[in-house]
């Protein structure tokens, strides 16, 4: 029985890059880069191979130049915006073996055991388990649903309100993927983002923003991205006016440095098999992971892979391999949601301008679980929203039922080609209408 996989949050087979690949490593072959190749085989430096750190800001800065930022002073404007200026950007960055060993690596470096991490509800469903492997404890950030859209949001004013009387503790760590989120698809406005920014500095909170889909966007040109959270902090960081309400003397803030990074990889936007990432954020959270005891011993992440990343960026073909993926996920996107949009009870609260996910809200059933059982039989496989929805120790300060997933329901459309998208997006309305007996 064919299976339609809404499930796998993978890319699709036939848009891995093996063309490209091949180009690449005939070019790093050629007698002419014998010099690179040789050193891309030894011990790299601690951050990482310097060259494809300044390809990989460049390359940054070529995709967000039209990126929203807050109204600050021109001159950290244009430190940040300027295309044609070297050196790239003031942002301390750190090469990783991707958006799952940065998150590992940060907690390496800047938590201790019973520490608080707050994430999302819903949340990316495999971060958690990388923040108990820590023995930190994992609770519910508080989430709002927005009144008309009904899109589910973090309430910064709620967080803000929380950690000032004392009914929320002050975390180390607060967990968020701020664009087309997974699953959700949602991305958190730059209001929101400069409340949260600031709330960190405050309170000694490490933001880390997993940012893993932040370039594969086809926003309308009247929508703009916001900025990353690393691009905010250092704007904000560089203000000359203090902070309000600091308050250096807060529960648990002796000593902890409050910052955002952004936690980011190759892995959407080029393929997860080469396991390359980074973190950019302030020198001091860059330098703690230098400290890291692994890294000390065994130097740079991915100095081999690096040349291969480094090359693909130099050379323009990362560049255009994003530009390719966003058109075909684009495209999966619009079919999945119109042929959804056809049956009224199958609710989308957003269209995805970027990502890999659709989330869905089933009207009329019990439980998005048990139809998902009944799909499966079937032949079609999807994600049921409470899998990415731990139901954390002290969920009630998320402000939000426990069932608030219960309903709903995430669906992959990067994984399988177009005409299965279309094809499983028909089965399920199909589905749907037989489980809730509207045939
Ligand atoms: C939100 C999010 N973060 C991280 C990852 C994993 O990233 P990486 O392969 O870079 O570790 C994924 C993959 O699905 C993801 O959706």
């Amino acid at each position: 029985m064919i299976i339609y996989n809404f499930w796998r949050g993978h890319p699709n087979g036939d848009l891995l890059p093996v063309q490209e690949m091949q180009e690449i490593l005939t070019m790093m072959c050629s007698p002419a880069n014998q010099e690179s190749l040789r050193d891309s085989l030894q011990y790299s430096s601690d951050r990482g191979e310097a060259t494809l750190l300044k390809e990989i800001s460049l390359f940054l800065r070529r995709h967000t130049l039209k990126d929203e930022l807050p109204e600050v002073s021109m001159a950290s404007k244009k430190i940040l915006m300027n295309d044609s200026s070297p050196p790239p950007p003031e942002l301390d960055m750190f090469l990783t073996h991707g958006v799952s060993h940065g998150l590992d690596l940060l907690c390496t470096a800047t938590t201790k055991k019973d520490d608080v991490v707050l994430v999302e509800r819903p949340t990316y469903f495999l971060a958690k388990d990388i923040f108990t492997s820590h023995n930190l404890r994992v609770q519910n950030l508080p989430m709002k649903k927005q009144p008309v859209t009904k899109t589910l949001m973090v309430d910064v004013e709620a967080l803000g309100r929380g950690l000032k009387d004392g009914s929320i503790d002050v975390p180390r760590m607060i967990y968020i993927v701020p664009t087309h989120q997974n699953p959700t698809g949602n991305t958190m406005p730059l209001t929101d983002r400069l409340i949260l920014v600031k709330l960190a500095r405050q309170y000694g909170i490490l933001v880390a923003a997993d940012e893993v889909y932040h370039l594969l966007d086809w926003s309308s040109p009247s929508k703009r991205r916001p900025a990353r959270f690393s691009v905010l902090d250092h704007l904000i960081s560089k203000q000359s006016e203090p902070l309000t309400n600091v308050d250096i003397s807060a529960k648990n803030n002796i000593g902890r440095m409050g910052c955002s990074v952004s936690v980011s990889s190759f892995t959407k936007i080029f393929a997860p098999g080469v396991r390359c990432g980074w973190i950019e954020g302030p020198a001091s959270i860059i330098d703690s992971l230098v400290d890291v005891g692994y890294i000390q011993s065994q130097g740079g992440c991915v100095p081999f892979v690096g040349n291969i990343l480094r090359t693909a960026l130099a050379e323009g073909l990362q560049d255009s391999i994003l530009d390719k993926l966003i058109i075909s996920y684009k495209d999966r996107s619009k079919i999945l949601c119109d042929i959804l949009e056809s049956e009224s009870g199958i609710q989308i609260h957003h269209r995805p301008d970027g990502g890999y996910f659709l989330w869905v809200e089933f009207s009329n059933i019990s439980s998005a679980e048990i139809f998902a059982v009944y799909c499966l039989d079937r032949g079609l496989k999807f994600m049921p929203g409470v899998r990415c929805d731990s139901v954390l120790e002290g969920f009630e300060q998320s402000g939000q039922p426990k069932e608030l997933c219960q309903h709903s329901a995430r669906l992959c459309f990067a994984d399988m080609d177009i005409i299965d998208v279309s094809d499983g997006a028909k089965l399920l309305v199909k589905l749907y209408r037989e489980y809730t007996g509207k045939l």
